[in-house]
């Protein structure tokens, strides 16, 4: 959550950092600030996206030193004053913060018996003045200043730090909020998010928890809170600008949904052999015996990823024969322990920054468990701190809403339980080499469902104004019900209940009449049968049927107000097509009802704070 940009070098900072927080404004867009200095300390910051911010702006400066901000609130509503960054009792040091520092009151008590007095009603604004009132005892230091004032934190940070009585520096801190130097030539950025560098400079030095730098134009030194000094590896940035723009598209969920065909080739490349019935993920190569004599699995994630967690659990449950726990990652981490040795873990996160998953992943290991990521950032927290991983290569993915990671991910997860289960035995080779050759074809069938989308747009507009809707699904239809009432209430703001089709007997069918639209996942054979029952209990209450069916299914085509067909899978790879209509419907929606389908109120794209 919050994006944080900071620039020194010999171009107009304040220029830098309003194309970095632009791009970064999908992390959080309830106000926006930045601050740059020539001698004096100027701020300019408010409630609002960051065009508002480049409009105050304008006019001018030449400082060459500034820090931005993108906030999504936490402590305080979104206003001005809330807004980053904030500054100290001088006046001469502003600051951008990313996370929660939890023992704000009573550092603002203490601050406040000296003399210091506080506007805002963040947790933040105490960082700025407990800096100033450290670097008082000693003012020539002001990476000292930072590191006795960390020591006095409890929290998360991400944080970047200028001083004019420091004119050439910007200090910078990390503990459980990313943050990434750029390194130019003769210029440096500072980021929470590669996209904000990537104009710059391909060479990205990540920090790591507990780690304060000082970045200059032409070096940056890195440091522990007790100040031993570091050697950082430089990474390269493999991110294309074209990646990170929306291509003609009106918003980037709209990209993101049509680029699923070449996100799940790029997925599959290099991976998948089909002539030869093979997989191969180089990531889990050398731990494929730990996998496979794995007690249990347990799936830790949240939101879309937790979705794709419960396709997991269902691919791994069949093919691998391991009993799989899908566990909400912010659950795990507070509930009793009993995770360990023996077993694996596997997190599940497009942005590899969710706070809950990496916390939930810590504990696993520290516990004795293997922990295994699939994850799409490179780079990122996650997928740096788990002992293997595959990475999903869907490419970025800036609109809010997840839907190529969702796709990408059930890939990943799909290729791991053939390849382990091919390894254990576990699956016959006519049924990996169907599932495998089946899987090779998905991109082609994805660009099916994708070039007739067209037909969802009457029902989109019938449905547009109403109140509520229900997903049903069986199966692999049960997490994809789940992933399409997320998509709809998150962007469109309707209400919606994804629910397994047979368990609406037990309570939801009492919501049902004839205004409830019932989105039904029908692509499963195995389940079909159950399912055309399920859609006669909801027709005999007058629900409106919309089902998403596999080709040639006419028996529930016939008992729908409204049909969506896609191309006929193998029951285990049905999530990775139906869901495409549900993503489009979703987005007509929102379109129709005027919302920014990017940028939905209330929301982040990676939710670092707990
Ligand atoms: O980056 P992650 O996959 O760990 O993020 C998890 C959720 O925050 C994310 O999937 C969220 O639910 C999306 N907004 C869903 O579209």
């Amino acid at each position: 959550m919050c994006g944080i940009v900071g620039y020194i070098g010999d171009k107009r900072a304040s220029e830098v950092i309003i194309k970095g927080l632009k791009r970064l404004e999908y992390r959080g867009y309830d106000s926006a600030g930045i601050a740059y200095h020539n001698g004096t300390l100027e701020i300019k910051k408010g409630k609002g996206k960051v065009a508002k911010l480049e409009q105050m702006l304008e006019g001018g400066n030449s400082a060459k030193l500034g820090i931005g901000h993108t906030r999504w609130a936490t402590h305080g509503e979104p206003n001005d004053i809330n807004s980053h960054p904030h500054t100290s009792s001088s006046g001469k040091l502003a600051l951008v913060h990313n996370g929660i520092i939890e023992n704000y009151a009573s550092l603002k008590k203490m601050l406040e018996g000296n003399g210091c007095e506080f506007y805002s009603e963040t947790d933040t604004e105490v960082v700025a003045k407990l800096i100033e009132s450290l670097l008082e005892k000693d003012p020539k230091d002001l990476k000292k200043a930072v590191q006795l004032a960390l020591a006095q934190i409890d929290g998360t940070y991400g944080l970047a730090i200028i001083h004019t009585d420091f004119p050439e520096q910007i200090v910078v801190a990390r503990k459980g909020s990313p943050l990434l130097i750029g390194v130019g030539n003769g210029e440096m950025l500072i980021a929470s998010d590669a996209s904000a560098v990537a104009e710059y400079t391909d060479q990205v030095v990540y920090l790591d928890d507990g780690e304060v730098a000082v970045i200059k134009k032409d070096e940056y030194q890195v440091h522990t809170l007790d100040d031993d000094s570091l050697i950082k590896e430089v990474h390269e940035l493999a991110l294309s600008l074209e990646e990170i723009e929306k291509g003609g598209y009106p918003f980037f969920m709209l990209k993101e949904i049509f680029e699923q065909p070449k996100a799940i080739s790029d997925c599959l490349r290099g991976r998948l052999n089909a002539k030869e019935g093979t997989i191969t993920l180089g990531g889990i190569s050398r731990v494929m015996e730990q996998l496979t004599d794995a007690k249990r699995l347990i799936i830790a994630a949240c939101g879309t990823s937790w979705h794709s967690g419960i396709v997991g659990e269902y691919l791994f449950e069949s093919l691998l024969k391991i009993p799989v726990e899908v566990e909400y990652a912010s659950e795990l981490r507070y509930k009793e322990s009993l995770i360990g040795e023996g077993d694996v873990m596997i997190v599940v996160s497009q942005s590899g920054e969710t706070a809950d998953t990496l916390a939930a992943l810590r504990r696993a290991r520290k516990n004795g468990a293997l922990v295994i990521g699939v994850v799409n950032v490179v780079g990122s927290s996650i997928a740096r701190e788990t002992d293997a991983g595959v990475y999903i290569h869907a490419g970025p993915e800036i609109g809010v809403a997840s839907t190529k990671a969702f796709t990408a991910q059930v890939t990943v997860l799909t290729l791991m339980a053939i390849q382990l289960a091919q390894y254990k035995g576990t699956i016959s080779d006519e049924k990996a080499r169907k599932l495998i050759s089946e899987l090779d074809s998905i991109p082609k069938k994805m660009q099916q469902v994708l070039d007739k989308s067209s037909e969802l747009d009457q029902v989109s507009d019938l449905f547009s104004y109403a109140p509520n809707f229900l997903y049903l699904g069986r199966s692999f239809g049960f997490p994809v019900a789940l992933e399409g009432a997320l998509k709809l209430k998150e962007i469109s703001y309707i209400h919606a209940e994804g629910y397994p089709a047979a368990e609406m007997k037990h309570g939801p069918i009492a919501l049902i009449d004839e205004m409830m639209p019932v989105v039904v996942i029908a692509g499963t054979r195995h389940t079909n049968d159950k399912m055309v029952s399920n859609i006669e209990e909801v027709k005999a209450r007058k629900g409106r049927i919309i089902s998403i069916v596999t080709e040639g299914n006419e028996e529930v085509e016939n008992l729908s107000e409204f049909s969506f067909s896609v191309p006929e899978v193998a029951d285990e790879l049905s999530p990775l097509l139906t869901v495409i209509p549900l993503q489009i419907l979703s987005y007509n929606i929102a379109v129709n009802r005027g919302c920014n389908v990017d940028q939905p109120r209330n929301l982040a794209k990676s939710v670092t704070v707990e």
